[in-house]
Parts: structure tokens; C-alpha cells; sequence
């Protein structure tokens, strides 16, 4: 059914800290899509103290990969409850492989656009540091934010890559309304090819 929906599907990629849910928040503001971020959805399966939530909990603390079966199921579930209510998906931190992204396409649909989000390193740091005062997350450290960088660089290139022919790069070092600025172009023109 969701592939024949005909809703766009909105992939929203970048390093921890690029600014994923800050303009996410802001494209739901203005275009009422749906938005689902994997890192909260296995926040929400932590939570509810099930023992596949345990053992992303860990995985999570350590910056690593949630295994990609667990985290698509997850997806998956959400999209399907939320399908009749949507106006059409932004999908917030997945996929994060190159694999994720083609299981995704094989098994949910494609992507119309992707967001590719850039920053520097040091920006990224700075930026979670300063969420960790306030944020609670287990993840938001000093270690393990350096550790949630080297996964993302390890995995990045390739999905780029993979799926460069629908990818949108924008430069994630301005403020969050010059980012918005460039993507909302970027939504206003897949919404006018429907
Ligand atoms: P997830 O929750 O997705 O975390 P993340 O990718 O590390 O991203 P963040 O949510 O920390 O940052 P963001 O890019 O949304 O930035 P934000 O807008 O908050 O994933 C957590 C973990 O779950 C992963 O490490 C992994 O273990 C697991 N996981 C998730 N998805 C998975 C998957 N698909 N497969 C396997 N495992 C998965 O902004 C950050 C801060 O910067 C905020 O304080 C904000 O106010 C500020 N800020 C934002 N934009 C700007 C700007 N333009 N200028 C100045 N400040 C800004």
C-alpha cells in the first residue's frame, strides 16, 4: 500500500548533530509531512524496557549500528499506522548504509528526494556538547559523540554515492533558517511534479 500511495518519501541524512530534527521540525511546521526519526523510535523501544530495546540501548551507548532488520521492522510498522494520515514521509536518520537504503527501496519504495545535510567535525561536537546540558540522552558524551562520528563516517560515502542521482547536498553551517530556505525550494518543486 505505501508504494502505491504515490506520498513523497523524504530521506533526511547527515552526521549526528547536522541539524536532522531541527529542520525536520520546521518542514512539518509548513508542509504537515510525517515525521519519523529511527533514533526515536528506538528511544521509544528502549523505554518500553523490551529486551530487543536493551540490546539497541547498548548498541546506542557504544555509537554503534542498531541492526538494520530491527530498526527497518520498526520503520516499516510506523509508516503503515501513520499511512493513512499522511501527506507523505520524512524519514530521519535512516538509512545509514548503504544496505539500509536499498532494503528500504526493496521492501517500502523509494525515495523522491534525499537531504544530504553537511558540517564539519567540530561543528557537529560543538553543537551536541552544548544538547548534552539539556537533552538526557545516554548518547550525548563526549566519547561517545566521537564514536557516533566515526560510524557515520564509516558508513556515509557509500550511501552518498549509492544514491547520488536523487541526493540534494546543503550546507548544514548556516543558521537553521538559511537551511530551511534551500529545502523548502527543493519540496516546493517535487510537490509541483506530482
Ligand atoms: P539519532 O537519534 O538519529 O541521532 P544522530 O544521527 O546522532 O542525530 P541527532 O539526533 O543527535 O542530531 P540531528 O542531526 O538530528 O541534529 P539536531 O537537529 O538535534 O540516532 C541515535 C542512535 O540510534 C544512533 O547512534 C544509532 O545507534 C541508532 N540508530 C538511529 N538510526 C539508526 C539506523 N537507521 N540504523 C541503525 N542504528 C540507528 O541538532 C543538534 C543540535 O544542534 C541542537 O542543539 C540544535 O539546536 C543545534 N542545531 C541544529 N541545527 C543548527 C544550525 N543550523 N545552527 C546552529 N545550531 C544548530
Amino acid at each position: 500500500a505505501l508504494k502505491e500511495s504515490g506520498l513523497p518519501i523524504i530521506w533526511i541524512l547527515g552526521g549526528p548533530g547536522s541539524g536532522k530534527g531541527t529542520l525536520c521540525n520546521k518542514i512539518v511546521a509548513k508542509y504537515g509531512f510525517t515525521h519519523i526519526s529511527t533514533g526515536d523510535l528506538l528511544r521509544d523501544e528502549v523505554q518500553s524496557g523490551s529486551e530487543r530495546g536493551q540490546e539497541a540501548a547498548n548498541i546506542m551507548k557504544e555509537g554503534g549500528l542498531v541492526p538494520t532488520e530491527f530498526v527497518l521492522t520498526l520503520l516499516a510498522e510506523k509508516m503503515v499506522n501513520e499511512l493513512s494520515n499522511s501527506k507523505g514521509f520524512l524519514i530521519d536518520g535512516y538509512p545509514r548504509e548503504k544496505a539500509q537504503g536499498e532494503l528500504f527501496e526493496q521492501n517500502i519504495g523509494e525515495a523522491t528526494v534525499i537531504i544530504y545535510l553537511e558540517a564539519d567535525d567540530n561543528i557537529m561536537i560543538q553543537r551536541l556538547l552544548g544538547r548534552a546540558k539539556t537533552s538526557g540522552r545516554s548518547d550525548d558524551n563526549e566519547e561517545t559523540i566521537k564514536k557516533r562520528l566515526d560510524t557515520f563516517h564509516a558508513n556515509n560515502d557509500p550511501i552518498i554515492e549509492r544514491f547520488a542521482a536523487k541526493t540534494k547536498k546543503i550546507n548544514g553551517v548556516q543558521t537553521p533558517e538559511a537551511v530551511f530556505t534551500e529545502v523548502e525550494t527543493i519540496i516546493d518543486s517535487i510537490l509541483q511534479q506530482k
